[in-house]
């Protein structure tokens, strides 16, 4: 089925079919904290995924993404397994058809999702959690159930952990939940507690995307989660009353045997809870921007030499941003070996000054790479067809 013919069908069926949007995020501070339990700043984009839902009176379900996978991948309500090659990303989104099952909240019988996206391509601004989302939002609409945005980011995340086997914390599903127009997303992870924090007017936040991709990235990101549950479980041999790694203080890693790799994990874990906690604190009390910004590119030192997530070219663009006049301060963003740098600049930082950065970057590693800058934006939503409408055959 083309584009065209299901945009047709979902006219036919404007009474029961719906449509959601789901934003991207960028991770704003707070790197490898979630599932740690500990508190860490998204910021929902205005960019993401958009879901037309319609109702079969059948068992099928059918999924199209224009920009996805560019074919049409066929199923049933009944059951289904995980997907791989062409089709791996319609995971995200039967695993929340699963999740939305186990809670008997799924649509009883089938229906046919389309998605289109307006998030550049491979930039680490989690599509996935946006196509969870969108998905999920969609599928209650027409199910006709409704739930809390923490319930909606607490499903789309088990369906991440369980079907898809990524043990992502609740940053992504999270701050796609919970995004704010000119608002940050304060997520506390251990407590499973969502709040919005305003951003200064006059700053404004940029991606700079290395578009390096690390065949290894899943497996790294597992690797550094299995770390830090090892570096809780030597400190809790010493200290039995400790339940998370955001718990603890360095001088409890100095009271134990441990290796120095999961000491460095331990560290950066430990020292950036502290600078989220800092930055929630200042942005509230309205501390200078050059001191809150500084917490940014400490973040990033860290994440470049304790938690060793990073690589040559994103600490190249960190070092470039962090130096120039204009930005506050500027880290890796996401679960790194790759991706992008985000900036948190001044409106003073223009076009021309990115593409010098871009331009800097070009001439050490002979590499283009693009940018973005973003506006903080609402969370996931109902979306109309007349406003933000990326299908524009629809008009
Ligand atoms: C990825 C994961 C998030 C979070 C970040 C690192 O984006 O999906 O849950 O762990 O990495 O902070």
């Amino acid at each position: 089925m083309q584009n065209l013919e299901f945009i047709e069908l979902f006219k036919q069926n404007k009474q029961n079919g719906s449509f959601s949007f789901a934003p991207g995020r960028i991770e704003f501070l707070g790197n490898h904290l979630d599932y740690n339990g500990g508190d860490v700043l998204g910021m929902a984009v205005n960019a993401g995924v958009y879901c037309l839902g319609v109702p079969t009176d059948d068992n099928t379900i059918s999924l199209f993404s224009e920009n996805i996978g560019g074919s049409r991948w066929l199923g049933s309500v009944d059951g289904f397994t995980k997907q791989s090659g062409n089709f791996s990303w319609t995971n995200y989104c039967l695993g929340v058809v699963k999740e939305l099952q186990n809670q008997n909240l799924a649509p009883k019988n089938g229906f046919h999702l389309l998605f289109s996206s307006d998030l550049p391509t491979s930039v680490g601004l989690s599509s996935s959690a946006a196509l969870e989302l969108a998905t999920a939002h969609t599928l209650l609409q027409l199910a006709g159930n409704t739930v809390e945005r923490d319930q909606l980011a607490n499903i789309c995340r088990k369906a991440e952990n369980d079907f898809v086997g990524m043990p992502c914390g609740i940053l992504d599903q999270g701050t796609s939940a919970f995004g704010k127009k000119n608002n940050l997303v304060c997520i506390d992870c251990d407590q499973n507690k969502f709040s919005n924090l305003a951003l200064p007017p006059d700053t404004e936040v940029w991606i700079f995307n290395t578009r390096i991709k690390h065949d290894l990235v899943d497996s790294l990101y597992s690797t550094r989660h299995k770390e830090c549950q090892e570096v809780l479980n030597i400190v809790q041999s010493k200290f039995p009353e400790i339940n998370l790694l955001t718990e603890c203080n360095p001088s409890m890693l100095d009271a134990t045997e441990i290796p120095e790799n999961l000491k460095k994990r331990g560290l950066h874990v430990i020292e950036e809870q502290n600078r989220v906690r800092a930055f929630k604190e200042g942005l509230e009390s309205n501390l200078n921007l050059a001191v809150l910004g500084s917490y940014l590119a400490d973040s990033h030192a860290s994440s470049s030499d304790k938690f060793e997530n990073s690589c040559s070219e994103l600490d190249f663009l960190a070092d470039q941003l962090n130096s120039h006049k204009s930005v506050l301060g500027a880290r890796l963003t996401g679960g790194g070996f790759g991706g992008a740098v985000m900036a948190w600049t001044r409106d003073s930082f223009s076009e021309n000054e990115a593409v010098t950065i871009t331009e800097n970057y070009k001439n050490h590693f002979k590499q283009q790479i693009d940018f973005h800058q973003f506006r903080a934006s609402d969370g996931v939503r109902t979306a109309h067809l007349y406003d933000e409408n990326p299908f524009d055959t629809i008009r």
